[in-house]
């Protein structure tokens, strides 16, 4: 919907006028490589999109947040006095997280009637939990800042972090800081070298040549909290630990190197968990070399570290599934198809693709008609716009 539809929407819903209404807004991303390293204190290469959650906002005198969306009947209303007895809320519970951790970091919270617009597909790999929850803070935090008085420029990388407490501490799901810091902080046609373990980070411009960035979504639903990701994020943990007796002025598992991984990796008796911590230290090497490759114009060499980082997804890390590496094969065969990975989590969601401009109709069918053939449902294609990260929205 656009800004116009959501404001008169709002007025059906809350009535009053549209004069006082405040508009805040939020991107999904796409990680062009460095998947499970952010936990890990490594390095991530993503980009905020053009989806987002868009918030039609309006200041109320007490403190209730009640909430609403275009796409569900649910209205919950949040009263921040009962903060804890939103957690299993089908819709909302982000935003009480959210909301949970503002007042825990001393934040005033100020009432409010919100309605949310989400164009980031749900489940997809592509943040649209991050957009939910960053564009809620921002929010928070601008009215925040108006009731105190306060009338300086968001800190958006405390904001950030602010998310990914509320994530991991009220959500359940223990993700690192890449979506978040993301969808805050991302930059219109540039892709971001973070380094999770610092909050460094650098603007590379994505310069493709002639290419695309298509995303393909597997339509398989996919759940962070009931699936495997916390799993996974234990299993280098275990790993981390064995390593440390071995290498001991290293904090995580990314400062450990290639050449120190083989060293000392038989130490580690599980092949399972010997397996995920290789797959983290090998990506990590991964992230540095492609920023290189993309930088130096070398969409070649981009391309196979992407293959690479999804095969090893595949094999070492086993987030994929049957729908991820369909999509993946199938675009291996099209002339024109540079690179293909899953991005995000994994367990479903999507893949990222690079493809040369006058491949793409034939990227879209090929890949499509096989998936659907295999896998008995279609998967849908979105050709990416690279966005900027989140904020006010004044039109
Ligand atoms: C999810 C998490 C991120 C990151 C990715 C995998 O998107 O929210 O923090 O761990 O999975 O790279």
């Amino acid at each position: 919907m656009s800004v116009a539809e959501l404001k008169k929407k709002f007025i059906d819903i809350y009535g009053g006028s549209e004069e006082d209404l405040r508009v805040f807004a939020s991107p999904g991303r796409v990680n062009l490589i460095g998947e499970h390293t952010d936990y890990n204190g490594g390095y991530v290469f993503p980009a905020a999109l053009t989806v987002r959650t868009t918030i039609v906002a309006r200041k109320r005198n007490d403190k209730l947040i009640r909430l609403a969306v275009t796409d569900l009947p649910d209205r919950p209303v949040i009263d921040i006095t009962k903060i804890d007895q939103y957690k299993n809320l089908r819709w909302g519970n982000y935003q009480a997280g959210v909301i949970d951790e503002f007042m825990k970091a001393g934040y005033e919270i100020v009432g409010c009637d919100l309605l949310y617009d989400d164009t980031v597909p749900h489940g997809s790999g592509l943040s649209s939990s991050a957009a939910n929850e960053v564009s809620t803070a921002i929010m928070l935090a601008t009215f925040s800042n108006e009731a105190r008085g306060i009338n300086e420029p968001l800190d958006l990388v405390e904001i950030a972090k602010i998310c990914q407490r509320a994530e991991n501490n009220y959500v359940g799901v223990k993700c690192g800081i890449m979506d978040q810091f993301t969808s805050a902080m991302g930059k219109k046609d540039h892709a971001m070298l973070l380094n999770c373990k610092t909050l460094e980070y650098r603007f590379v411009p994505l310069d493709l040549k002639g290419h695309h960035i298509v995303i393909a979504n597997t339509n398989k639903k996919h759940r962070l909290g009931e699936s495997k990701y916390n799993g996974r994020r234990s299993e280098c943990e275990k790993g981390f630990e064995i390593l440390k007796k071995y290498i001991p002025n290293a904090t995580c598992l990314c400062d450990i190197t290639k050449d120190q991984f083989e060293q000392y990796a038989h130490h580690i008796e599980d092949e399972v968990i010997r397996n995920r911590v290789k797959h983290v230290i090998y990506e990590n090497a991964r992230v540095l070399r492609s920023v290189d490759a993309l930088s130096n114009g070398d969409l070649i060499e981009f391309g196979k570290l992407m293959n690479a980082s999804h095969d090893s997804l595949r094999d070492l890390y086993e987030v994929t599934g049957v729908e991820l590496d369909t999509l993946v094969e199938e675009a291996r065969k099209i002339d024109g198809v540079v690179g293909s990975r899953m991005t995000g989590a994994g367990f479903g969601g999507c893949t990222v693709n690079i493809v040369r401009e006058d491949a793409i109709g034939d990227f879209i069918r090929e890949v499509g008609l096989a998936y659907e053939k295999k896998i008995g449902y279609p998967a849908s294609f979105y050709i990416s716009e690279i966005g900027s990260g989140g904020g006010e929205i004044f039109e």
